[in-house]
């Protein structure tokens, strides 16, 4: 199975729900459909309308985060696990990288998988080294350290994708080379391996610039096991092309 997972970031209003119209109808009627699951992440705002137009349809409504705490509390502006997957949210995001450097520690993003867990949410967990790690080749050793901090041998494997998002890529244009890509990918799940003292693997995806050119050459690494996607999911076309271009 493959996964390709839009994240909208700060953009959309409820009429944007057209791009996700178009893309929809594309993939029921794809000939490759029954090989991948797409996934959006909109902004809270939204999950509730969506969630419930698209269910039962092709395409799984997750949110971009959580908070790190279980169901109520005195949190202004807090949005927990239970109250996204209340209005029908499948998945959520954990770590993205805006987050982090927005204040979010690994004692918190733990909290955050453990709740998201814990009320039935599919956790696509974010990780991905700086441009400055990766100049002091030090990202391997900082995806382990990600990966170790927060995700634990009691959480449910199954439920869990890990996503990894150079943080240098995000949004730039610029992607890992594909030698590179593969040996951090099988790096990745060697560690995945160790947490989980399981022989099956996560899936790991990978993030950051990928658009309808290059995964090409991101299809023929076949340890990643899809894709998010930031820019390009907020166009259908785009969003269309990656996953066309994927099963040329
Ligand atoms: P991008 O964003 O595709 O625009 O680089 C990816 C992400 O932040 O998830």
């Amino acid at each position: 199975m493959r996964y390709f997972i839009g994240n909208w970031k700060m953009f959309g209003v409820p009429k944007s729900i057209n791009i996700l119209r178009k893309i929809n109808s594309f993939c029921s009627k794809d000939k490759n459909r029954k090989k991948y699951r797409v996934i959006i992440t909109p902004p809270y705002t939204l999950i509730e309308t969506y969630s419930k137009y698209f269910q039962n349809k092709r395409i799984a409504i997750g949110s971009q985060n959580c908070y790190q705490k279980d169901q109520f509390s005195s949190n202004t502006a807090a949005v927990s696990p239970f109250m996204i997957k209340n209005v029908g949210a499948k998945f959520t995001l954990v770590g993205h990288s805006d987050n982090r450097a927005e204040g979010d520690t690994d004692k918190m993003l733990k909290d955050k998988v453990s709740y998201a867990l814990k009320n039935n949410l599919k956790v696509v967990f974010c990780i991905g080294e700086n441009k400055l790690e990766k100049k002091r080749k030090k990202t391997f050793a900082v995806l382990k350290n990600q990966l170790k901090k927060v995700l634990d041998k009691k959480f449910n494997q199954n439920n869990i994708i890990v996503a990894y998002e150079p943080i240098w890529s995000i949004g730039t244009g610029k992607i890992p080379s594909s030698v590179e890509l593969k040996k951090t990918i099988i790096h990745i799940k060697k560690q995945l391996k160790k947490i989980f003292r399981k022989k099956k693997t996560l899936p790991v995806l990978y993030g950051g610039s990928v658009d309808g050119n290059n995964v090409k050459m991101f299809k023929e690494i076949r340890e990643i096991d899809g894709f998010l996607i930031g820019g390009a999911s907020k166009s259908s076309k785009k969003f269309i092309d990656i996953i066309k271009n994927y099963y040329r």
